[in-house]
Parts: structure tokens; C-alpha cells; sequence
């Protein structure tokens, strides 16, 4: 099933009557570890996804469930603070529901992050990944059904959905901060289980730095609504079957808590660059 536009439009506008004139600029979608950096946005105005018509809430744990607008490293914001995940039980429509109302708001650009396996073997747990690209031809698109104009076109070109420009932004930051940023292209497994050792071995050979459960959907809605991308992932454990060692959800929180410092950080010079 695909929603009309008039259904969109209805999300955006309630939106845009609660924000007394503000247009956020940039849409930010922060995974495991980074919610906080909704709680440093300046002259918050915060409005609950359950307040919102139509839109869909999150209950992945950790996740609150609130968009916060207003100003963060200089730039006009708004932060989703949780987002909805496939396996929750949302088709890929409602997962990227929310960016594709942002942008009927006014945003341009793009920032997501996520925690996800590490499935290159010659980096380390903790690391942060500038996302290159991303491979998710497993499950359908987000855009199945029919094509909204009002958006994009029915077949957009997807050649650069991590915008170059920004990518250098981050390479920039990043080494002004004296942090090491990997670079990578993140495959996405729906889940909610881990990979398998055997479709990790097969992310890689297919070209995988690192391996997760979000953010693909999102930056494909974005890349046909012609918005900026700007990706990081947390390298929050070593893939299925690289360690000896069982993969939990509690190993990912903990790692993503431990970096939350360096990584916020990073995204906060971002913004004030860009
Ligand atoms: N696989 C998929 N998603 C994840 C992982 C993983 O190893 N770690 C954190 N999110």
C-alpha cells in the first residue's frame, strides 16, 4: 500500500503550525547512542510523533519518540529523537514516512547514524564509518507503488546517495578533531535477528564495511526526494562470526554509549561546516 500525498502534506502541515514561523533545514536521524543530541538543540520546540496525524511512532527501546526543532551547531534542525525500524513491523513506506514529511517542512539535507556490525576485518569495534554507500537489494523500496511526483521521479538515479560534498565535510571534521573515520558502505539486513556468520561472509564479498538494520530506507526516500545525505555508522561489535563470541543487544548499547562523546562530537563540527 502506498499513502496519498494529501496524507503527507497533512503530517507537514500540522508540523509547520507548531514551529511559529522556524523551517528546519536539516532533518537529523540519530540511531543507538546519540537521542541526547535532541536534548542540546537551542530554543527546542519539541513535538511528540504521537501528536503528529498519520505519523508512525518508534518502540525500539532507547528510542524516544519525539522530533526536536530548533538550532544545533549553528544549523536550523530538526532531530528525530527514535525512528521506526522494518523489523518493528513497518513496511519500508512507514520507515521513511517521517524524512519524506521533513522535507514537505523544508529540509534539505539529510544526517542519519546507526550502530551496526563491523564486517571489515582490518578495523576495530568502536570505530566511526562515514558511509560511502549502501547495498540494500534484498527487500523492496521504499518508493514501491505508485510514484509520487510530488517527491521525485519514478526512477531515480542513485549514483551519489552520500553527497560527495558533505562526505568531505566529515573528512575534514574529523581530522580536525584528530578522530579516525572510516569509510564504507553499510549493507542492510532488515533483522531483528543478528546476521548469520554465512550472510556476513557474503556481505563482504559483496562489498560490505559493516552490516545493519536502518538508514537504507531512509536515504533511499531522501535520495529521490533530492536531499543531501550525510551518513556515519558506529561500528558497535565485530559482525556475527568474526569473534567467538555471541552478538547482543546489550554489547551495541554499551559500545554505543561509550562513544557517544567522540561521535557527537564529530556530527556537531559537521553541522557547523556545512
Ligand atoms: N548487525 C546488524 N545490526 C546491528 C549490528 C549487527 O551486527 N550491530 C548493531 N546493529
Amino acid at each position: 500500500m502506498s499513502y496519498p500525498f494529501s496524507q503527507y502534506q497533512a503530517s507537514a502541515n500540522y508540523i509547520t503550525s507548531k514551529l511559529d514561523g522556524f523551517t528546519p533545514d536539516v532533518v537529523m536521524v540519530l540511531g543507538s547512542g546519540l537521542g541526547f543530541m535532541g536534548d542540546l538543540v537551542e530554543n527546542p520546540i519539541v513535538i511528540p510523533y504521537g501528536d503528529i496525524p498519520h505519523f508512525k511512532v518508534s518502540t525500539a527501546p532507547g528510542h524516544k519518540g519525539q522530533l526536536v526543532c530548533g538550532t544545533l551547531g549553528g544549523k536550523k534542525v530538526a532531530v528525530m529523537q527514535g525512528r521506526m525500524h522494518h523489523y518493528e513491523g513497518y513496511s519500508f513506506e512507514d520507515v521513511s514516512y517521517a524524512v519524506r514529511v521533513l522535507r514537505l517542512v523544508g529540509c534539505s539535507t539529510l544526517v542519519v547514524t546507526n550502530a551496526a556490525g563491523c564486517t571489515n576485518m582490518d578495523w576495530e569495534v568502536g570505530d566511526i564509518m562515514l558511509i560511502t554507500d549502501h547495498i540494500k537489494f534484498f527487500l523492496e523500496s521504499p518508493l514501491r507503488g505508485e510514484n509520487l511526483p510530488q517527491f521525485g521521479t519514478r526512477f531515480p538515479d542513485m549514483s551519489h546517495v552520500y553527497t560527495p560534498a558533505l562526505q568531505e565535510v566529515a573528512r575534514q571534521s574529523a581530522k580536525e578533531l584528530g578522530l579516525t573515520l572510516r569509510q564504507g558502505v553499510y549493507c542492510y539486513f532488515p533483522g531483528p535477528q543478528f546476521e548469520t556468520p554465512a550472510e556476513v561472509r557474503a556481505a563482504r564479498i559483496l562489498g560490505a564495511d559493516a552490516c545493519g538494520m536502518s538508514t537504507a530506507p531512509e536515504a533511499t526516500a531522501a535520495a529521490h526526494a533530492g536531499m543531501n545525505i550525510l551518513g556515519f555508522t558506529l561500528l558497535s561489535n565485530m559482525a556475527a562470526g568474526i569473534l567467538d563470541q555471541p552478538l547482543s543487544g546489550e554489547e551495541v548499547n554499551a559500545t554505543a554509549e561509550a562513544s557517544k562523546g567522540k561521535f557527537s562530537k564529530l556530527i556537531l563540527s559537521c553541522l557547523e561546516k556545512m
